[in-house]
C-alpha cells in the first residue's frame, strides 16, 4: 500500500484576502483547485491519499465529499496548526511502507515515479525534490555532497548564508524510519528534521521542466500563465464576448460576460464573471462571479470571487476583494 500525504493545513497568509474564505489548497488556478491539480499528478500506484488539513479543513472535507477521486482520499483535520513536521507525526501510525509527502501549493513537472525509483536506489530515509533558483533566500537551501546525499540544509537563509542555489522543491519520498528522527515536539520538517539528517540519510532529486510555488500573488499569476499555455486553454463557447480584443494567453470560462474589454496577456476569467466596456485586464485572474465596471484597469491582480469593482477602479499588483461567494 503506497500512500501520499498532501500538506494542506497552512493559513495561506500571502494570498489574503482570497484565503480568508477559500483555503489555499482549494484556490482555483487556471480553473482547477491547487489540491486537485496535485492529486491529478499522483501515479496510479498510489492507493490512498491523506490530506493533512487544518485551516478551513471543513471546506476541504466538503470538496472531497462532492468530488470523487481515482484513489480513496482521507482528510485528517488538525484542530490546531501542527506545522509540517507535526502534521506528519500525527499520521505516523498509518505509515508502514515508503510514502510520498507533497506540499499543497506547488505546480511542477516532477515525475513522482522516477523520484520513488531514485529514492529506492539510494537507500535513503528521505529524498527531497530539488530545484534551482536565482535567489534561494525564501526557501530551504541545500548543499549536496559528491553524490546525491544532502550535506547541509538551511531554511530561509540570508544572502550570505545561502551556500547554493538548489532549494527544497516541496515534494518528499520517505521511509517510516523518518519517525525515529522526529518527536511530538517537532513543528517544522524544514527547520527541525531535515537539518538533522545531513549525515547521508537525506538525498536530493533534481528535475527539469517547471516548478512554481503558488503561495504568493506573483507566483500564482506566473503559474496561471504557464498552465493556460500548457493546457491550451481559451475562450469556452458559452462565454459571451462582445467586441473584445485578446492578447493571448487568455482563458474565459462558461457564463462569463465581457463587452469591449482588452484582455491579456495572461488573463483568466472564471465562471459567471462580468466585465464591462473599456476595461483592461492584464496578467490577472478574475475569479467566479466577480463583476468589474467600465473603464477599470486591472494589472497583476487577483479579483476575489463575487467582488464588485466600481467603474474606473485601478488595481495594480493586488489581491482585491473581501469576497462574498
Ligand atoms: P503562508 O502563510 O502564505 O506562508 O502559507 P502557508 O500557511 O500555506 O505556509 P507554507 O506555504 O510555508 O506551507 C507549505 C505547505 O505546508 C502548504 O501546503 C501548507 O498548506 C502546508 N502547511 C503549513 N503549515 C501546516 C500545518 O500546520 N499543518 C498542515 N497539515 N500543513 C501545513
Amino acid at each position: 500500500m503506497v500512500k501520499a500525504v498532501v500538506l494542506a493545513g497552512g493559513f495561506g497568509t500571502r494570498l489574503r484576502p482570497l484565503t480568508n474564505i477559500i483555503p489555499k489548497p482549494l484556490v482555483p488556478i487556471a480553473g482547477i483547485p491547487l489540491l486537485q491539480r496535485i492529486i491529478n499528478t499522483l501515479p496510479s500506484s498510489i492507493d490512498e491519499v491523506i490530506v493533512a488539513a487544518g485551516y478551513r479543513g471543513h471546506d476541504i472535507e466538503k470538496y472531497f465529499s462532492e468530488n470523487v477521486q481515482n484513489a480513496p482520499v482521507v482528510v485528517v483535520t488538525e484542530h490546531k496548526p501542527l506545522g509540517t513536521a507535526g502534521a506528519l507525526w500525527n499520521l505516523r501510525n498509518s505509515m508502514d511502507s515508503t510514502f510520498l509527502v507533497l506540499n499543497g501549493d506547488v505546480v511542477n513537472s516532477l515525475s513522482l515515479s522516477d523520484m520513488v525509483a531514485f529514492h529506492r536506489s539510494r537507500n535513503a530515509v528521505a529524498t527531497i525534490s530539488l530545484w534551482e533558483v536565482d535567489d534561494p533566500t525564501a526557501f530551504g537551501v541545500v548543499r549536496l555532497s559528491d553524490g546525491s546525499a544532502i550535506a547541509e540544509f538551511r531554511e530561509k537563509p540570508s544572502r550570505e548564508e545561502a551556500f547554493s542555489n538548489l532549494i527544497n522543491a516541496g515534494t518528499y519520498v520517505m521511509e517510516p524510519g523518518i519517525f525515529e528522527h522526529m518527536n511530538h515536539e517537532h513543528f517544522s520538517l524544514e527547520r527541525e528534521v531535515f537539518p538533522r539528517l545531513t549525515d547521508g540519510q537525506l538525498h536530493g532529486f533534481g528535475f527539469e521542466g517547471y516548478w512554481i510555488d503558488c503561495g504568493s500573488r506573483e507566483m500564482f499569476l506566473n503559474a496561471q500563465q504557464l498552465l493556460i499555455n500548457k493546457e491550451g486553454l481559451g475562450i469556452v463557447k458559452s462565454a459571451k464576448m462582445d467586441g473584445c480584443s485578446l492578447n493571448r494567453p487568455v482563458a474565459v470560462e462558461k457564463g462569463a460576460r465581457l463587452k469591449g474589454v482588452r484582455l491579456g496577456p495572461n488573463a483568466y476569467v472564471e465562471t459567471g464573471a462580468v466585465i464591462e466596456e473599456g476595461s483592461v485586464i492584464e496578467n490577472s485572474a478574475v475569479l467566479s462571479n466577480a463583476s468589474i465596471g467600465r473603464n477599470c484597469r486591472i494589472t497583476g491582480s487577483i479579483v476575489c470571487p463575487g467582488t464588485k469593482l466600481e467603474d474606473s477602479t485601478v488595481s495594480d499588483n493586488q489581491i482585491i476583494g473581501e469576497p462574498s461567494l
